[in-house]
């Protein structure tokens, strides 16, 4: 085998090829690596790293071999021995923990401090007054955790009060409310209580609000254990004071009274309770039958009727905004030929409560990798790009860590960031699931196949994967529920979610923790193990392969897709040919792409080459950018993104093209012409993102 490390590390390789394979050789293994590792460290004064693909591969062979299962637990035992919640105390010394192991392991790392506005619970209290004159103060702690955790709360819910009936909407959609306006159920001047659905808890808030509703009251179905979900409820991303730029200490921040803050936060108070709370609330209520279309098993067992009343809500809620110092950490693994190009892996550390899945399954693997590249590091490997792991803090609030941090280094991150890959809750449960820009899913592929299946003995994540019932089935990244969000929807960088499981009933409750996850999530560390091998293995393809694994292949065909589903909507009033016209310029332009990337693959040796792949590679990671639009979505400027962002109406279940989606359910507010005018002129903003994004591939000026 020929090999091209530095004289010194060439003298092991012969050693290393022959790598035992088997698991139960991992373990020894890894301490014969760290021994050589230590070696190497020790003996390596200049390193000058030689670019070749079998050295590459050694080197992700490497990774492959060095993952174990132990560490991965006694990091996530540590992160979780206390709640950490952004902006606390007990916060400092988890943050403390992520630090101290990044620079044991000889790890170039610093902290980069934001103020920001956060918000917390003062004092809340809920009791229920029946028809028949009793009343009833409910708990709103969780059984057991009193005093350990905060009080379940929704983040920037404004202080209030209520005495009022109580009226219950469902998931409080808008087409929730048209039933019970069609039932003539009123809900203003009331208690609204809601089911945790897929709308956003600020949406809901807003919603009840804009109905007149004084209150809102949230439960999760899926609660079986006696947690209570909290959350945030704030609009928008980041410090609500800074607004588009980032809240370093003596700069700019708006008045709590200014307008542009204001409407970041509810008009109405709102909290989370119990699913056996909401039961004895629905349970007392009379008058209109649940909707036949609203009835789930979940729901027959709590509700028939809808009220409102007879039953009264009394409801008071104090909050507390606080400035606070937050803190995201980073690594940074610096890159050889292109220090200059940066692919980051993000993982939020800040909790609710314990945090066991949301998010430290995460920083549990987000460390795990850490240690196996300083492993790497010691034996010889430098990066052709950089690397850089983030740790980000006070997620949970508005993902206002990376935000702030997003918008400070807009510049540098939108001319040379290749990918940012998230992992938040990395844990949840069983079964494999991926959200990605669809430049990305080819290489996501791929990276599946090398990673061993946590749950089936002798298989790949790629078999269990293709053998879902869904199949292959990589999800898009409109969500604005973790850290990707600014990265993607206000920079345009191409962009990755991965996670075990989802829905598990510990979410965002006390129960979230270490115990949770030895008996229910991961007792064997085996799905952690797995998801710190896709999301390592991803970053090492992203920055090692000499032509970056983007495929606008799929992209054309996805964006091809989603004008199929636009067409359905459109029954030929507006026309569509537009992005159509477009979107062929674009895979085009990635045919063409195809070609040249092949060749300078192979090709050897040449003194352009460096400057040809270079010049190809940038033509690859700036084409997503192309998406970003100056002008943003309509009413939310900040978000940018012309195919990924949210939408308002979630009823469309139009998860792309998220101003047109806007346009569509404001379509029903205005008349016919000045709608079908309104869809036009969105269809033509994407259609010239497309034909910006063909021309950023084909890379030359027309
Ligand atoms: C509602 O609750 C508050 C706080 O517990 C209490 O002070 C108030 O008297 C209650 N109002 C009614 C009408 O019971
Ligand atoms: C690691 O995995 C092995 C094999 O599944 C298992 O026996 C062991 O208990 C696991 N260790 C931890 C700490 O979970
Ligand atoms: C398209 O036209 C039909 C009638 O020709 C109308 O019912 C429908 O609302 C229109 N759709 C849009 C999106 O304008």
């Amino acid at each position: 085998m020929a090999l091209s490390l530095s004289p010194h590390a060439s003298k092991h390789a012969a050693i290393s090829t022959a790598l035992p394979s088997s698991y139960s050789c991992t373990l020894i293994f890894v301490i014969f690596l760290c021994m050589l590792g230590l070696y190497t460290l020790n003996h390596t004064h200049t390193r000058t790293p030689v670019r070749s693909t079998e050295n590459a591969l050694r080197f992700q062979e490497i990774f492959l071999a060095s993952s174990t299962n132990y560490t991965i637990s006694s990091y996530l035992r540590a992160l979780t021995v206390h709640p950490h919640l952004a902006g606390t105390e007990p916060a400092i010394q988890t943050t403390e923990y992520v630090q101290t192991h990044f620079r044991d392991l000889g790890l170039e790392t610093h902290t980069e401090e934001f103020e920001a506005l956060l918000s917390y619970p003062a004092h809340a209290s809920l009791s229920l007054h029946f028809r028949d004159g009793t009343w009833k103060k409910l708990s709103l702690t969780e059984a057991g955790h009193v005093g350990k955790v905060v009080v379940p709360y929704h983040a920037y819910s404004p202080s209030g009060s209520a005495f009022a009936k109580a009226v219950f909407v469902n998931y409080g959609g808008e087409e929730d409310y048209r039933k019970l306006e069609a039932l003539g159920v009123e809900v203003t001047g009331c208690v609204v209580i809601a089911r945790r659905g897929e709308i956003s808890r600020g949406t809901v808030v807003e919603k009840a609000a804009e109905k007149g509703a004084v209150a809102v009251l949230l439960y999760a179905d899926g609660d079986t254990l006696g947690g209570v979900e909290r959350g945030t409820v704030m609009k928008g991303l980041g410090d609500p004071l800074t607004p588009g730029w980032a809240g370093v200490e003596g700069g700019e921040k708006l008045g709590s009274e200014d307008g542009e803050v204001k409407k970041r936060f509810p008009k109405i108070p709102s909290m989370p309770i119990s699913a056996e709370n909401a039961e004895t609330l629905l349970r007392s209520l009379e008058g209109a039958r649940v909707p036949y279309e609203w009835r789930s098993d979940a729901l027959r067992s709590r509700v028939s009727r809808v009220g409102p009343g007879p039953t009264l809500v009394n409801f008071t809620y104090q909050e507390e905004k606080k400035m606070v110092t937050i803190r995201n950490i980073f690594t940074v693994i610096r890159g050889w030929e292109e220090p200059d190009r940066y692919v980051l892996l993000g993982n939020h550390r800040d909790a609710w409560t314990y945090g066991a899945v949301d998010p430290n399954s995460g920083t549990a693997a987000l460390l795990d990798i850490a240690r196996r590249y300083s492993l790497m590091i010691r034996l010889g490997w430098t990066p052709r790009r950089t690397i850089i792991l983030c740790s980000w803090d006070a997620e949970e609030f508005g993902m206002v860590g990376s935000t702030e941090w997003v918008e400070q280094n807009l510049v540098n991150l939108g001319s040379k960031a290749v990918a940012y890959l998230n992992v938040d809750c990395a844990v949840q449960g069983t079964g494999f699931f991926a959200r990605a820009t669809p430049q990305l899913d080819n290489v996501l592929v791929e990276v599946a196949k090398k990673i061993k299946d946590p749950d089936t003995e002798g298989m790949t994540v790629y078999q269990n994967w293709a053998a879902t019932n869904t199949g292959i089935n990589i999800q898009r990244l409109s969500g604005v529920d973790s850290d990707y969000a600014p990265f993607l929807q206000h920079v345009g960088v191409p962009s990755v979610d991965m996670y075990y499981g989802k829905d598990y009933p510990a979410y965002h409750t006390a129960f979230d923790s270490y115990d949770w996850m030895i008996n229910y999530g991961d007792p064997f560390f085996q799905r952690h193990v797995a998801v710190s091998g896709m999301w390592g293995l991803l970053a090492l393809r992203l920055a090692d392969d000499s032509i970056l694994p983007f495929n606008y292949l799929s992209y054309a065909a996805q964006l091809h897709e989603y004008t199929n589903v636009l067409n359905r909507f459109l029954d030929g009033n507006v026309s569509l040919l537009p992005i159509t016209t477009s979107i062929h310029e674009l895979a085009s332009a990635a045919k063409g792409v195809e070609e040249a990337a092949k060749k300078l693959r192979e090709q050897e040796t040449k003194d352009d080459l460096e400057l040809k792949r270079r010049s190809l590679n940038d033509r690859l990671m700036l084409t997503e950018r192309s998406f970003i639009d100056a002008t943003g979505l309509q009413g939310k400027q900040w978000f940018k993104h012309l195919v990924y962002g949210p939408s308002n109406d979630y009823q469309s279940k139009l998860d792309f093209f998220p101003s047109i989606a806007n346009a569509f359910s404001d379509a029903a507010r205005l008349p016919r012409e000045e709608a079908k005018s309104a869809i036009q002129h969105e269809i033509w903003r994407v259609a010239r993102a497309v034909r910006r994004a063909a021309s950023a591939l084909k890379g030359e000026l027309t």
